[in-house]
């Protein structure tokens, strides 16, 4: 009994025993939400990866983000449905992503950069958290007002505290009708949510602007020729933002917290000041290689393909006492996979220069997911990351973290550094 309460609190919070250690378990039952088949060999998170769309669905797997995201969102659709929401989606992203709205960001960044130098104590993965915000409220509302994206930023922290932990593996808090229902207090929130993002909708429609390259004025731009309806707008939009910020968030705090460690920040200057970005693009995927932001990508094997799905994970229904059990959620594990010491030298140890020696196949580095269901955000990720790391290698700042050693923690579906992660901004120069 008490194995059983410290794994799922392990679980819902530390979750490093499911991750990073050799010898982990292969199956886990989240209690009140599914049993997890977890899929660590690159030869068999290939063959998932192969057959995700039509035997392993990713969009069933997300129902948990179904609260929050919306039943039209790309993360919970699967086959014809999902294949549309990438297209239009993906489009819509790519317009947005340009010159003009990197170049305002990266300015942005500077000065928060040069305000953080001159003040007090930064507690880093908040401070990471609104500027990532500000990223994805400018890329895909197109809003730049600093009231307007604090509105945003505050409604959609209360989606991805400490709380939303435990409301997104435990199905029972679903239920918005329950009076003493979770499920009716998340409710709450997306109401505001919604509100906020239906005037942004009318907005868009009522006032086009030429020059706005946001999401939002795509996609309410080519809705009638794609046809979807204003709540795919929602659903999709809300999707963006929470998953752009939270893991964009996440992969950046992490990045810093490796560029405030050993000689990484000066070996980093010195690369970049010969000219060479080699060494930043390696220091980078290191850092989504060591601790991907998202863990595990849950697969609902479809119930028409049980026997194929068998196969393929070389799962067996029956336990030794003849009994029976359900199909559990199949889970390809990025984390497992980077740090199997047959795929990575020495994976427990940050190498900034890992990249530059050896690449890595699709089944064997992918913290953006893999086949159908790629992250759609990944360049933009990328992006965000470089444009973060030169501000801080060009202005030659550092950070002092207060705190040097961090056990990764579980913030609703993303692993993060660390908690309240108090640091100081330093001018190296
Ligand atoms: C470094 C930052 C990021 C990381 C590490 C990351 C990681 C991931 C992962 C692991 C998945 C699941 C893939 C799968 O199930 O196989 C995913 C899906 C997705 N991501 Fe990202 N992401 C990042 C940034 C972004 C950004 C900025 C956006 C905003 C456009 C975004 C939008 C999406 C969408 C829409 C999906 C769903 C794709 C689908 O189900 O077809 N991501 N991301």
């Amino acid at each position: 009994m008490v194995k059983y309460i410290t794994d799922y609190f392990r679980w819902l919070f530390l979750p490093s025993m499911f991750l990073f250690r050799s010898g982990q378990p292969k199956e886990y039952k989240v209690p009140g939400w599914e049993d997890i088949l977890f899929v660590d060999n690159p030869d068999d998170i290939s063959e998932v990866n192969n057959r995700t769309g039509d035997i392993f669905l990713g969009g069933a797997g997300n129902e948990f983000l179904g609260p929050l995201f919306g039943e039209q969102s790309v993360f919970l659709l699967d086959q014809e449905e999902h294949l549309f929401a990438r297209k239009v989606l993906a489009r819509s992203v790519s317009t947005s992503v340009n010159e003009n709205v990197l170049s305002e960001l990266k300015k942005f960044v500077c000065d928060e950069v040069d305000k953080s130098v001159l003040g007090g104590n930064v507690y880093l993965d908040e401070w990471v958290r609104r500027l990532t915000m500000t990223a994805m409220v400018r890329i895909v509302l197109g809003e730049k007002d600093s009231d307007f994206i604090k509105e945003v930023f505050t409604l959609f922290e209360k989606t991805t505290g400490f709380m939303a932990n435990i409301v997104s593996y435990r199905k029972s808090f679903w239920n918005p009708e329950n009076f003493f229902s979770v499920g009716r207090i998340v409710a709450s929130i997306v109401k505001d949510i919604d509100k906020l993002i239906y005037s942004e909708i009318e907005n868009a429609r009522n006032n086009r602007n030429k020059d706005d390259d946001s999401v939002m004025s795509w996609l309410v731009m080519n809705q009638e020729a794609y046809g979807y309806d204003d709540q795919f707008i929602r659903d999709n939009v809300v999707s963006m933002i929470a998953a752009g910020y939270d893991t964009t968030g996440s992969s950046i705090t992490w990045m810093l917290y490796w560029y405030s460690s050993d000689d990484n920040a000066l070996n980093l200057g010195k690369s970049v000041s010969h000219g060479d970005g080699s060494l930043v693009d390696s220091f980078i995927s290191e850092t989504l290689r060591y601790c991907s932001p998202i863990e595990i990508l849950p697969r609902k094997v479809s119930p028409d393909h049980v026997d194929e799905a068998l196969e393929i994970t070389k799962y067996n229904l029956e336990s030794g006492e003849g009994e029976v059990k359900d199909m559990p959620m199949v889970c390809p594990c990025p984390h497992r996979v980077h740090h199997d010491p047959k795929v990575f030298d020495n994976p427990e140890m940050f190498v900034a220069d890992r990249f530059l020696k050896k690449s890595y196949k699709k089944n064997e580095y992918l913290p953006f997911g893999g086949g159908r269901r790629l992250c759609l955000g990944a360049n933009l990720g990328r992006t965000l990351l470089s444009l973060v790391i030169h501000v801080f290698i060009e202005k030659n700042v550092n950070i002092a973290l207060s705190k040097k050693k961090f056990r990764p923690i579980r913030r609703n579906v993303s692993i993060w550094p660390g908690f309240k992660m108090r640091s100081r901004f330093y001018d190296n120069n």
